[in-house]
């Protein structure tokens, strides 16, 4: 029979089923490192506080230190009847020093202590997560350094736009998967604050020191009020927001490595230990990881919908309704590290067919170009643009492009162009003409990249 932290209060054992449907051990064992750290502290700070006499509070620490020791280095034993971690931690202490193990629990609430564990987990898997996605970006980067000063074309409404620099594509997601590294800081700073003291829901009677165990456990601060403390899941929501968001830039990088990839493109080959095949046709070369990591972005989405969805209904104060906070953050984390893992992987194996497409970025991708050389002579912006178009007009009709224009057909135009159109107008010409800092100029983009380099030292160390 299993005994709970609550039997006292009833006259007979829980309903099996009802005790299964609400237990959570089966998940939250894996916050058994925290709920035993959460735990060391607690007893220290009750030395503090009077209530347990120093030599107490060490036998507690010993013991809890060792079902920590013996938890790590045997992760299976993590196990039993238990309702949660936080009762089969209890459990253990109590089967070593009896009585004194049942003391560990005086002024606290498991609303708190689950909320302590979740915000030490969060403290402790962000720093890694974080650490994937700057491998992510240090294989974009290093793909960009790769392209040199490779073209290709850039689309608006997935139509060919305007030249750009094939390093200026890779950058472009590093720049989003950048700022998915700080919304990740973000959320690792607002689980940064300690519940403990906040009791079941008013606080607690003992004089617990709560700034000297905040600092003890490595927390910043503590929170304001023990009441929106016991439900408070913003951390976790916050968390699941950055996840998905991460997740859904992984999804778009994928989605672009799967079209540019493609036959109609072919301006990048995925390597073969990264693609599958058909069992039905042979000449199939499918990116299934890259569709998966597409997919799986959805999974995401769905957590955090649902946490925010459990959380909009709720009374103030604990409800068991939180516990669902769990499963869905857990599954994120592991969705988000092994999408990051393959789209590493992926990227880092790209072979980047520069001819395909330095040869897509040209043809009437250098329409706007041909206005802006308008411009230069005094024509007013919507003037050529209208001149240009009409050009276009004519060319696509004939099925021709602007190299294959005489002269005089240039002129016949506007007589404002001139023999250099023909040198003056090219893709290459193109990106070099563009000023700004965040532009797909080649001195743009390479501060750009080395700015990145710089980043990643940081990010890495
Ligand atoms: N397993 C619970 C959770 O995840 C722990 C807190 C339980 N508190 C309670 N009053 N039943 O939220």
């Amino acid at each position: 029979m299993t005994t709970t932290l609550w039997s006292g209060r009833f006259a007979g054992a829980p309903d099996a089923a009802a005790f299964e449907f609400g237990a959570s051990f089966r998940f939250d064992r894996r916050l058994f490192e925290d709920d035993v750290t959460g735990s060391i502290a607690w007893a220290r700070a009750l030395s503090k506080a009077g209530v347990l006499a120093p030599d107490e509070a060490r036998r507690l620490e010993r013991e809890l230190a060792d079902i920590l020791e013996r938890g790590r280095s045997n992760p299976a034993s993590v196990d039993g009847p238990d309702e949660d971690v936080h009762s089969f931690v209890e459990r253990l202490l109590v089967e070593r020093l009896g009585d004194l193990g049942r003391r560990l629990h005086t002024g606290r609430s498991r609303n708190e202590q689950v909320s302590v564990d979740l915000r030490l987990y969060l403290r402790r898997r962000i720093p890694l997560l974080q650490r994937v996605v700057a491998g992510v970006v240090e294989a974009l980067v290093e793909r960009a350094s790769a392209a040199g000063d490779g073209l290709m074309p850039s689309f608006t409404h997935f139509r060919p736009a305007q030249p750009v620099l094939v390093a200026h594509f890779f950058l472009a997601h590093v720049a989003a998967l950048r700022r998915d590294y700080g919304r990740l800081d973000a959320a690792r700073e607002e689980s940064d604050a300690l519940p403990l003291g906040s009791g079941a829901i008013a606080g607690t009677s003992y004089a617990i020191d709560v700034e000297g165990l905040a600092r003890e456990l490595g927390f910043s601060r503590v929170v304001h009020n023990s009441i929106d403390a016991s439900s408070d899941r913003d951390f976790a929501a916050s968390f699941l927001y950055a996840c998905t968001l991460t997740m859904v830039h992984l999804s778009r990088l994928a989605e672009d490595i799967i079209i540019l990839s493609g036959d109609e493109h072919r301006f990048f080959d995925l390597a073969d230990a990264l693609s599958t095949g058909s069992s039905m046709m042979p000449q199939k070369k499918n990116p299934d990881p890259l569709e998966l990591v597409r997919g799986k972005s959805g999974r995401a989405l769905g957590h955090l919908v649902a946490l925010l969805t459990t959380l909009k209904g709720l009374p103030s104060g604990y409800n068991k309704d939180l516990q669902e906070d769990k499963e869905g953050l857990f599954d994120a984390e592991d969705t988000l590290t092994g999408c990051l893992a393959v789209i590493q992987s992926v990227v880092a194996s790209l072979a980047l067919n520069r001819d395909r497409m330095e040869s897509a970025a040209s043809g009437m991708l250098l329409a706007t170009d041909v206005a802006d050389y308008l411009v230069g002579r005094g024509v007013p912006f919507r003037r050529a643009h209208e001149i240009v178009g009409e050009l276009v007009r004519r060319l696509v009709a004939e099925g021709r492009e602007f190299t294959s224009l005489s002269l005089a057909e240039w002129q016949s135009a506007s007589p404002l162009f001139g023999a250099d159109i023909i040198t003056c107008v090219t893709p290459r010409a193109s990106v070099a003409a563009k000023r700004t800092p965040q532009s797909t100029s080649p001195a743009a983009v390479d501060a750009r990249l080395a700015e990145a380099r710089r980043w990643l030292t940081r990010a890495m160390a």
